[in-house]
This record gives structure tokens, C-alpha cells and sequence, in this order.
């Protein structure tokens, strides 16, 4: 339904567009179904911002757009890759330049919607789905990678327990207001810091991104020029810091590495125990107090966090090998802790669900505490395959997919519109569109990637993006208009199927039934 509001809004922008007046904020864009609409049955809107007011352009991702154009069959389809793989470059590059004591040293600022703070798990995860048209590292798309990874790198090594940044002060932006009351060990400067929880992902997202760059350009010089090697040397500082049991041989309880407490109304946004926690014993993973969603954890060892930093830390270790400059040992010491926290997780992490199977644990904390569930939010468990951990085919992997894609999963939900792995940060029946991209990405089963793609083509409620959950009841309630990182996923998905199963493109996705609008 259209309200009046969003009625005068078009009609705001409409004049400021002939005016040539400045671009409309992407928060109130992305909320009001732009013309022309797609010709399908879903009508959905056009969301790209016009030319002149997108992020970045690029040549690689406009091919890519419209290559794709007669390979996708169902209009609705084609609709919703061409708004949501380009999303990220069209409404979320906020700055880009040099350092400023290094003019060779590229840096790029990528918000993750409406705050003007750069995450360093969505940073990642917003721009990996460009590796699918990247090919060298002459193209200026790759100048967005390595300024991502330098300004990464520039954070890891000044905050490396924090997770969202400030803009830096090169760009001339100034820091985002963050009223919020923390209490927070190692402490941290607000003016470079925007949040800081701890979550092990933004590790895995920082070395999967290194990876993503090498892989696409083969640039390996790239890594030992600016500060990457201090950056993964802080990376296994912390790591190692925050693999400690919560008591020592002696059996004294040792203050951990990194605390947290605030102020809030909402159970998962402080950590237990005055902010340091449940007890951990050692297992040689990591613990993540908080978790992809930034939601605290109820256990601290992630299964999922760790699968992800295990098989990164493993693959950058290769990068690692071929730089002049690198510390010897480095890069064993990169490998070493791989195969610890391999070794942890098959030993702590697969546990015996209720049905008898032997499945990977969400959450355990190395006492036999375990958390049986799946989050949306990626690492997830169902993602294991997709971040290169295991094998589709692996036994506990099919028997936890199982486990994750129904009523056994806490946070499975399930209704008329989409069935998909929710999280517990929004709340139940709220089903992540990103979960069903991610059970598509990783199915080999046709039948199985038709249903979840259809499911996500009719829950965008006309708006034609990805939205962050969607009520599995009601499509018309769902949460966060401006989610580039599940736009992007979704583009990627679709980038990976013209690749592995171009003839699901061929496909209508329309309803049987023509749906209201
Ligand atoms: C993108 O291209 C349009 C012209 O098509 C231009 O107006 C705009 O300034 C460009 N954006 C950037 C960030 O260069
Ligand atoms: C350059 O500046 C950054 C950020 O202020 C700092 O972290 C880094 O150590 C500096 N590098 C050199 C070589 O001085
Ligand atoms: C790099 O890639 C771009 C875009 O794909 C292409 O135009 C260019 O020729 C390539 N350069 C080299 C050196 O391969
Ligand atoms: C704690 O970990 C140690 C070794 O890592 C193990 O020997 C011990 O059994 C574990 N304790 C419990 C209660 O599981
Ligand atoms: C996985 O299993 C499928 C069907 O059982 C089979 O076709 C495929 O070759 C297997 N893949 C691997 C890598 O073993």
C-alpha cells in the first residue's frame, strides 16, 4: 500500500530531481517503490539511484548486469540482481582516498546502510560478491578491495576487539554520534571507534577478503607493502588471547583478554557475568562473546566463527609465504592455529542432537555446554561449505543441515510466505531472506534452489531488496530497508548459478496466482 507520506516524498523528489537538486537519502529511496516497475507479477521497483548520484561506478559490474540480462528468464528475477548486486557500489562507497602519510596507500569507507560507520564484518561481506567480475588488479574495482583492506588492516591492528569504525580522518567526515554507556576492556578511542564487540567473524571477513582480492588478481606484492602483516600478526595476538580458559592450571580465575558491559534494555546487547562472560575451558578455539548478528553469545565458542577463522587464517597463510618482509615463522604460526582450532571443533563441536545424529554444535564452551540452533547471519552453520570449511557432501554437515532446515532449530521459521533460519535479533516467525540465499548457495538440489529463490522473489514486499528478516506470516512487516550486505549476497547467488546451474535462470519464478499489490 502506498501511503500519503511516501506519496508526497515521491513527489518531493520528483521536483528536487527536475530542480537538479542534491541525490535523496538511500534510507527513504530504498522505501518507496521507484518507477518503472518490473512486469511480472510482483511489480517490483526500480531501486537503483540514478547515475549521478551512485557511490562508485563500475564497467566490470555493469557488464555483469547486462550479460545477465537474456540469461534471466523471469523479468521479476532479472529485476530484483540488477537492483541488489550492484547496491553496495551504487549507495554504500562514502569515502575514498590515500593516506595520509602514504599517497600509495589506497582506503575506502563503506557504510553498511544508514550509520556512517564502516563494520568490518559487513565491509568484507559487501564487497566480496564483486570477486565474481574481478580479473586483475589494474581494473579501478580493485582499488575499492585493497582500500577496504587497508583500512581494515589500519583498525585491526589499533582496535582489534572492536568492530565498527569511524571514518577516517583523511576523509574529512566526522565521527558518528554513539550515545550509548559502555564499560569495555581494552579500552578504545571513540574517535576511531564506533562499537566494539568483540566478534571472531570480523577476522575470518578480514582474511576472506585478503583471500578474495589474492584469488581474483593473483597480486600477492599488494600484501607486503602497507601494514597487512601487522595487521594479521594483531589478528593472532587477539586470537590467541581469547582462545584462554577461564581458569589457569592452579585453578585461579584469570581476568580475561576483552570485557564488556552497557547499558540497555535488551538481554543479548551486554555480556553476563558483569561483562566478562560464561567460563570457557581451553579447547584451541577461539571465543566470540558476540555473535555475527552482534547479539552476545550464550556460549563463547562460535563453531561457525572458528570454521571460518580456521580456514582463512589456512588460506592467507599462502599469501603470507610469498612476502620478502614477512617475519619467519609467520606463516607457520598462521597454519598452526588453523589446524588447533580444526582440531577443537571436531572434538568440542560435534555433539549428539535429539535425534540420535551427530551434528555441529552452534555454541559450546569446552565443558559440554553446547547450543543446538542456527543463526541467519553469516558464518552460520549452514554456510559451513559456502566459507570453503567442509564438503557439501560431509556427513555431519548433511546431518546439521537437516537439523537447521526445520522445527528442531529453535530459530527456524516457517509459514506461508518464506521458511528460512531467522535469528534471535529480531525475533521469532521473522524469517532472514539471507538464510534462504545461503541454502541455495549451498544446495546442489534444483528443486530445492527454485523454492528458496521464489520464496525470497515474493518477500520483498514490491521494494525489490533484500531485506533483513521478513515475517514468514505477513510480508509487509519486515526489518531494514537498506541492508547492502544481504543486496550483495543475493547478486552473488545469482552470479554463482550463471556459472554452476545457468538453467535454473531459465526458470519462471512467477506465483501460480497473481498476488495483490
Ligand atoms: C557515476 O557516473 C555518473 C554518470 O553516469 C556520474 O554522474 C557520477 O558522478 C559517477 N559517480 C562517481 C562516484 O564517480
Ligand atoms: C600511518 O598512519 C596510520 C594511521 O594514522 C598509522 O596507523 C601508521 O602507523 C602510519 N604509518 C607509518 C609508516 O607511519
Ligand atoms: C584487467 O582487466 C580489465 C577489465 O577486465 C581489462 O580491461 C584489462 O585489459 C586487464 N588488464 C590486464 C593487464 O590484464
Ligand atoms: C577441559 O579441557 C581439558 C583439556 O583441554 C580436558 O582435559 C578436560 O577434560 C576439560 N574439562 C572438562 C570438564 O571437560
Ligand atoms: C556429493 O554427492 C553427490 C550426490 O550424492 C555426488 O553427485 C557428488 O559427486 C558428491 N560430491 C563430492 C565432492 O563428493
Amino acid at each position: 500500500m502506498w501511503s500519503s507520506n511516501a506519496i508526497v516524498l515521491a513527489l518531493l523528489l520528483l521536483v528536487g530531481h527536475v530542480l537538479g537538486q542534491s541525490c535523496p537519502g538511500y534510507s527513504s529511496f530504498s522505501q518507496m517503490r521507484n518507477p518503472p516497475l518490473s512486469t511480472g507479477a510482483y511489480k517490483l521497483a526500480y531501486q537503483r539511484p540514478s547515475p549521478e548520484c551512485r557511490t562508485f561506478n563500475s564497467s566490470l559490474v555493469e557488464d555483469a548486469l547486462s550479460g545477465l540480462k537474456d540469461e534471466i528468464y523471469d523479468v521479476d528475477l532479472y529485476r530484483l540482481f540488477e537492483n541488489t548486486y550492484p547496491n553496495t557500489l551504487d549507495t554504500a562507497v562514502k569515502w575514498r582516498g590515500v593516506a595520509a602519510n602514504n599517497s600509495e596507500e589506497e582506503l575506502a569507507f563503506i557504510i553498511t546502510g544508514d550509520i556512517d560507520a564502516m563494520w568490518i564484518r559487513d565491509s568484507a561481506n559487501q564487497i566480496a560478491p564483486y570477486k565474481m567480475v574481478l580479473k586483475n588488479s589494474t581494473d579501478k574495482l580493485a582499488s575499492v578491495f585493497r582500500g577496504v583492506i587497508n583500512l581494515q588492516a589500519r583498525y585491526l591492528i589499533i582496535s582489534p576487539y572492536c568492530n565498527s569504525f569511524q571514518p577516517p580522518p583523511e576523509s574529512g567526515i566526522s565521527p558518528a554520534q554513539n550515545g550509548g554507556i559502555y564499560s569495555v576492556t581494552p579500552p578504545y578511542d571513540r574517535n576511531i571507534v564506533f562499537t566494539c564487540n568483540f566478534e571472531l567473524d570480523d577476522f575470518g571477513g578480514f582474511l576472506q577478503l585478503s583471500h578474495d582480492y589474492y584469488t581474483a588478481t593473483g597480486d600477492a606484492d599488494f600484501f607486503g607493502k602497507f601494514q597487512w602483516i601487522e595487521a594479521v600478526q594483531s589478528v593472532l595476538a587477539a586470537s590467541e588471547a581469547m582462545r584462554a580458559a577461564t581458569y589457569g592450571p592452579d585453578g585461579k580465575w584469570i581476568k580475561p583478554a576483552y570485557t564488556f558491559q552497557s547499558q540497555t534494555m535488551s538481554a543479548s546487547g551486554t555480556l553476563a557475568n558483569n561483562g566478562v562472560g560464561m567460563p570457557v575451558n581451553y579447547t584451541g578455539m577461539a571465543r566470540s562473546p558476540f555473535r555475527p548478528s552482534d547479539d552476545s553469545a550464550l556460549f563463547d565458542f562460535s563453531i561457525p566463527a572458528n570454521m571460518m577463522l580456521s580456514r582463512y587464517l589456512d588460506a592467507t597463510a599462502a599469501i603470507m609465504d610469498q612476502l620478502p618482509n614477512a617475519p619467519k615463522g609467520l606463516a607457520g604460526q598462521m597454519r598452526d592455529m588453523a589446524t588447533e582450532i580444526r582440531d577443537g571443533i571436531s572434538h568440542w563441536g560435534v555433539v549428539k542432537a535429539p535425534s540420535g545424529k551427530q551434528v555441529f554444535a552452534y555454541e559450546v564452551d569446552g565443558f559440554g555446554g553446547q547450543n543446538l540452533m542456527d543463526d541467519a547471519n553469516i558464518p552460520s552453520l549452514l554456510s559451513a561449505p559456502f566459507l570453503g570449511y567442509l564438503d557439501k557432501n560431509d556427513t555431519v554437515y548433511r546431518n546439521t543441515r537437516d537439523f537447521i532446515l526445520g522445527r528442531s532449530n529453535p530459530w527456524w521459521c516457517e509459514g506461508p510466505y518464506i521458511n528460512a533460519v531467522g535469528s534471535p535479533h529480531v525475533r521469532p516467525d521473522a524469517a532472514w531472506p539471507m538464510a534462504a540465499i545461503m541454502r541455495a548457495m549451498t544446495s546442489d538440489d534444483d528443486m530445492e534452489i527454485i523454492t528458496a529463490i521464489k520464496e525470497i522473489l515474493r518477500s520483498t514486499d514490491g521494494l525489490g531488496l533484500i531485506h533483513e528478516s521478513v515475517n514468514s506470516f505477513d510480508t509487509s512487516d519486515w526489518t531494514r530497508q537498506w541492508f547492502t550486505w544481504a543486496n550483495g549476497l543475493f547478486g552473488q547467488m545469482i552470479m554463482d548459478l550463471a556459472d554452476r546451474k545457468p538453467h535454473l535462470l531459465k526458470e519462471s519464478f512467477q506465483p501460480f496466482f497473481i498476488e495483490k499489490d
